[in-house]
């Protein structure tokens, strides 16, 4: 069997075993403002300044994640990503004893300490899932003292001069609400936006360039709408609905399926059928947070809303 090397490292009297970099990292398209305000999070200008610790934030699938990723890549730092989840516990961020073939207790550094002494960057990815005992025993890594203690290893990590932190945050209901002593820690916070139709173009078509143009275009066009209406469909939906339909059209050689159709059925089964009307969708999601539509009077035919003769115009609430 192959021997994968293992990179250790000494903290005080223990010897640590570091998790490794992630490989294979895409490209940032389009925001470049985004991928700016996160670099300059990330400088240092003086002896005495300090390294933000930014939250990004935003739906799923909008490119969180990979933002914080070609941040790092564009520093030219090794990369380390802490899957965060709701049962992540305080040792499974810092140090985590396994037992060795020897019968002897070894310790392993999770990607966030490896990232720390490795003078890399660490995404704490999703970290709207992680619990306040975990996030707790970040928050002196978060501020001025950038170390962390690990009670399992009975020792305090120093972060490395170089190690960055971001932390990617969903922006739907989370399990767990961070407190705000550690979210006054995370700051600050950008929100990723959806992108233009140029942009999630270029995106689709970075990530599969096998496809064909009209393919791409009518799934950007049904994405754009999506934006329009404020649903929170994203690229990476987009990028799923391609690739599945690409996969349909492969399959039907000898029986062609229009590739409306495949796109038409890849939509629904990734999306849902509600998917395929997106005003019904977005009437109903309105509703459910209990926003008013927007309604039509009698007036609003016979006068332009910003008419000074629209007798609605000074109404506190014109829906009433
Ligand atoms: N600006 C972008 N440039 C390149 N790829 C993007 C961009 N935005 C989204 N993507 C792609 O969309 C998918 C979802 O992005 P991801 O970073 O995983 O989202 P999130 O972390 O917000 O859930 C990935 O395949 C990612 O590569
Ligand atoms: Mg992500």
């Amino acid at each position: 069997m192959e021997q994968i090397s293992v990179k250790k490292t000494r903290v005080g009297d223990v010897e640590l075993a570091l998790s490794g970099p992630v490989e294979g990292q895409h490209e940032w398209i389009g925001q470049v403002q985004t991928l700016r305000e996160l670099l300059a999070c990330w400088l240092v200008l003086d002896e005495a300044d300090l390294p933000l610790s930014p939250r990004l934030v935003g739906p799923p699938g909008i490119g969180k994640t990979t933002l914080a990723m070609a941040a790092a890549r564009t520093r030219e730092q090794p990369l380390y990503i802490y899957q965060c989840t709701s049962d992540t516990r305080p040792e499974d961020l810092l140090v985590t004893p396994v037992l060795a073939e020897s019968g002897k207790i070894a310790y392993h550094a999770s990607p966030l300490v490896s990232a720390m002494l490795e003078g890399g960057v660490c995404v704490l990815d999703e970290g709207n899932r992680m619990n306040e005992k975990s996030w707790a025993s970040l928050a002196p890594l978060l501020d001025h003292r950038r170390y962390v203690e690990s009670v399992i290893a009975g020792i305090t990590i120093k972060a490395h001069g170089d190690f960055r932190c971001a932390v990617t945050m969903n922006d739907d209901e989370s399990t767990y609400e961070v407190p705000d002593y550690v979210l006054s820690r995370l700051q600050p916070t950008l929100d990723i936006g959806f992108p233009s139709r140029q942009d999630e173009m270029a995106i689709l078509r970075y990530h599969l360039p096998f496809a064909e143009s009209d393919l791409l275009a009518i799934t950007v066009d049904f994405l754009q709408r999506a934006h329009e209406l404020d649903l929170t469909f994203s690229p990476r939906d987009g990028i799923n609905i391609v690739r599945y339909a690409l996969k349909r059209l492969a399959q039907e050689e000898d029986h062609p399926l229009s590739a409306d159709a495949a796109w038409a059925e890849s939509l629904q089964r990734v999306l849902g059928t509600e998917a395929m009307d997106l005003d019904r969708l977005a009437a109903e999601r309105q509703q459910s947070l209990g926003k008013p539509l927007p309604t039509m009077d009698f007036q609003d035919f016979f006068f332009e809303e910003d008419d000074p003769l629209h007798p609605g115009k000074d109404d506190d609430n014109p829906l009433i």
